[in-house]
């Protein structure tokens, strides 16, 4: 059975003493909770305490952000694709976008105004079920990319909401490249969520759009009586998601910053190996990133997500599918009293984690140097439900991708 292997951040910054934060400051995360409030299907998604398992695993509290219920779409990309949306629109009006409300936009004179656009983006699925959605809300097309190996289901999804989405025989990076080509050849707009040179607007919007989970997170922990987490864990797959959560928690938090956890899939772990090579730059992983985890397997980072996660993470862990798959059976079968999560295979990995340093003899070196112990909050967010039925059913009920147990 393949192993866990993890990289400390030796070089870990104060907030302020690193990478710039202003772009996921409290005000800026507002802003897009603000524009985020003016949907019709917003509301916060709910922030599950597990009590018995912080109990069984030795630490205060646990808490699961749980993003299955985020706009009916069951994952939490509609946050950034809507908002950086609506920001590259207010844009092209000319206005600010605490003016701009879906409605707004979606009114035959704005529109009148916009002309028609199309919308286009690379995907394993949630970032495109995303765009389609936003697109359609507003009466605009999108056309969808997504890699080899791309599960059916999440392709009818997207294309339920009106898009014109394909499966292609590309890896997820390749895809975005041919996202970026199309959009050059038939003057599409990308909405992408990662950076390159040249291309930072609209993935920095999509970073601001997913702090609105953490401004949620922040609020609803303090009606539990914490100030905020001491340990947050945060899967990466470009590291949007990540940098965009993790920027914002320590631009708010400041001195109170919590230990910044990043997990990756063994097959696509690029931030591992980039914290690896100590070099201060970016590594790629290429090839299949054949995983599990199918929202996690990018292998290049986001450049602005990897400056914020280089100096503020304080270690980088790299699992396997089994940890994934076991991640998603603790939280589907809780222990006794806790509420159950459906919680899909990129959504679960941090809490198959989190089970595997605090339960494992092999990891007690990792979970010292993170400094978990009874007076510990910790802080999962489940990404995404069910997005693959199948393959939930797969790993919840027929046991794919079985871990040991190796504790007494
Ligand atoms: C369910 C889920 N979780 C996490 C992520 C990771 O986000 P990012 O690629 O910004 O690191 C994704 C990305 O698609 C996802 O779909």
């Amino acid at each position: 059975m393949s192993e866990i292997r993890y990289v400390l951040n030796a070089d870990r910054r104060r907030p302020g003493e690193g990478a710039d934060l202003s772009f996921v400051s409290r005000e800026e995360a507002e802003r897009a909770r603000a524009y985020h409030r003016t949907f019709p299907e917003y509301r916060p998604t709910p922030l599950v305490p597990l009590p018995n398992l912080a109990r069984d695993l030795g630490v205060s509290r646990v808490f699961v952000k749980d993003e299955s219920h985020r706009f009916g779409l069951n994952a939490f990309k509609v946050l950034g694709a809507s908002y950086a949306i609506g920001r590259y629109l207010a844009w092209r009006l000319g206005e600010d976008i605490s003016e701009i409300t879906p409605g707004r936009l979606a009114a035959p004179d704005v529109r009148e105004r916009l002309g028609e656009i199309t919308f286009v983006a690379a995907t394993d699925g949630n970032h495109g079920r995303a765009v389609a959605w936003a697109a359609q809300q507003l009466g605009q097309k999108a056309v969808i990319y997504m890699p080899k190996g791309s599960d059916p289901i999440r392709l009818a999804n997207i294309r339920a909401h009106g898009a014109d989405a394909s499966i292609t025989d590309l890896n997820y990076d390749d895809a975005v490249r041919l996202a970026d080509r199309m959009a050059r050849e038939h003057g599409w707009v990308v909405v992408q969520d990662t950076a390159w040179p040249g291309y930072e607007d609209i993935p920095t919007w999509i970073m601001q759009g997913y702090a609105t989970l953490a401004v949620e997170a922040l609020e609803q922990l303090r009606e539990h009586g914490a100030e905020g987490p001491t340990h947050l864990f945060l899967q990466a797959g470009v590291g949007s998601f990540a940098g965009g959560v993790a920027g914002f928690i320590a631009s708010a938090l400041g001195e109170r910053m919590p230990a910044i956890v990043i997990v990756e899939p063994d097959r696509a772990d690029c931030f591992y190996r980039s914290a690896e090579a100590g070099d201060g730059r970016p590594h790629a992983v290429t090839g299949d990133l054949n995983t599990l985890m199918a929202g996690l397997a990018c292998g290049e980072p986001n450049p602005i997500g990897w400056e914020i996660l280089r100096d503020y993470a304080c270690a980088y862990f790299s699992c396997p599918d089994w940890v994934a798959a076991n991640g998603m059976r603790i939280l589907a079968a809780p222990l006794q009293g806790d509420p159950r999560v459906v919680s899909g295979e990129s959504g679960a990995v941090t809490c198959g984690l989190l089970e595997r340093i605090l339960g494992s003899p092999g990891l007690a070196d990792a979970r010292d140097a993170l400094g978990l112990d009874e007076g510990s909050t910790v802080l999962l967010v489940s990404t995404e439900g069910d997005t693959s039925p199948r393959t939930y059913r797969e790993v919840v009920w027929y046991g794919r991708c079985p871990g040991a147990l190796d504790r007494p």
